[in-house]
């Protein structure tokens, strides 16, 4: 079996969150410690593979009026919890970045720094758990070195041994907490794909940023798929990724999960969902 031995398990309030090795408990520890929220900070946040880069670059483009820049997006939209890692440590880099402060995390909802009673925005994206399952295996295989098969990674993801804790919780507690929290937005995926433009209409007005049509058109165009996987500073090539396998942006789609599952591990996954999902209010679309 070739688990995914790359991650740890940090203690939530008892419940294992397992986390790749390269987020240390230094890390998590220092982040705790030491990153405050700001007025104005906004976090994208996601279960993996689940829109991130997607709402990152809207967001992105939304605070800055249209206008990309130069800089990456991993440089614009910082990921949190690799902060601690930059080359001259999280404090020093946070004094470089100019409010609006944008961020990116993937943590579930009990492991993120609170937004106490601040301004800061959580724009949180959901997406179904079969289109995730499937992203996630590609990811893992080009990013984590993973080369076990799909069966063998579709139990992983059933028994919770992938990262950043298992997929319901992370979503039921973001889910849970945007229904008393105004300051974080929820969103889903399949929305987003279907409605574009009224999604970024509707983060644009959830972070208070008055959005002309104007405006609202570049940032659907900049942050369409193709315009992504076509910037230098959208499309994630400067990330090491195995040769050979689909790279960040693979196919921008609701649905892909219909290649990949067998009958048995579409009905596993229903089952799976029905358990966890009953009484929540919160549903997705499995298809276009
Ligand atoms: P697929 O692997 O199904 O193609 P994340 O950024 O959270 O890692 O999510 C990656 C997933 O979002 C990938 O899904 C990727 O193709 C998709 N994605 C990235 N940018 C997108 C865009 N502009 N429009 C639609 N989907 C996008």
């Amino acid at each position: 079996m070739s688990a995914l031995t790359f991650y740890l398990v940090r203690n939530d309030k008892g419940k294992p969150i397992k986390l790749p090795t390269f987020i240390s408990q230094a890390d998590m520890d220092q982040i705790e410690k030491e990153f405050v929220v700001q007025d104005g900070d906004v976090f994208v946040t996601t279960y993996p593979r689940s829109g991130t880069t997607w709402t990152e670059q809207i967001v992105h483009l939304l605070v800055n009026n249209g206008e990309q820049g130069e800089q990456r997006l991993t440089d614009a939209v910082p990921w949190l919890e690799t902060l601690p890692h930059r080359p001259n440590g999280m404090v020093e880099f946070l004094k470089t970045m100019p409010p609006r402060r944008l961020f990116t995390s993937h943590l579930p909802y009990s492991l993120m720094p609170p937004l106490n009673n601040s301004t800061a925005k959580v724009v949180y994206i959901a997406r179904n758990p079969k289109d995730v399952a499937i992203s996630n295996y590609f990811h893992v295989q080009s990013k984590a070195n993973y080369d076990g098969p799909w069966e063998e990674y579709f139990q992983l993801f059933l028994n919770d041994d992938i990262g950043f804790g298992p997929y319901f919780d992370h979503i039921l507690s973001w889910w849970q907490a945007s229904q008393k929290d105004k300051n974080i937005l929820f969103l889903k995926y399949e929305d987003m794909i279907r409605d574009h433009a009224g999604n970024v209409t509707k983060i644009a007005s959830f972070l208070d940023i008055q959005a002309d049509s104007q405006l609202i058109d570049t940032v659907v165009t900049l942050s369409s798929f193709k315009s992504m996987t076509s910037q230098e500073t959208t499309n994630f090539d400067w990330i090491p990724q195995r040769a050979g396998v689909p790279k960040h942006f693979r196919k921008g789609k609701i649905g892909d999960w219909r290649n990949h599952f067998s009958a048995e591990q579409s009905q596993q996954m229903d089952d799976l969902y029905m358990k966890k999902m009953k009484n929540s209010g919160l549903q997705f679309d499995f298809e276009v």
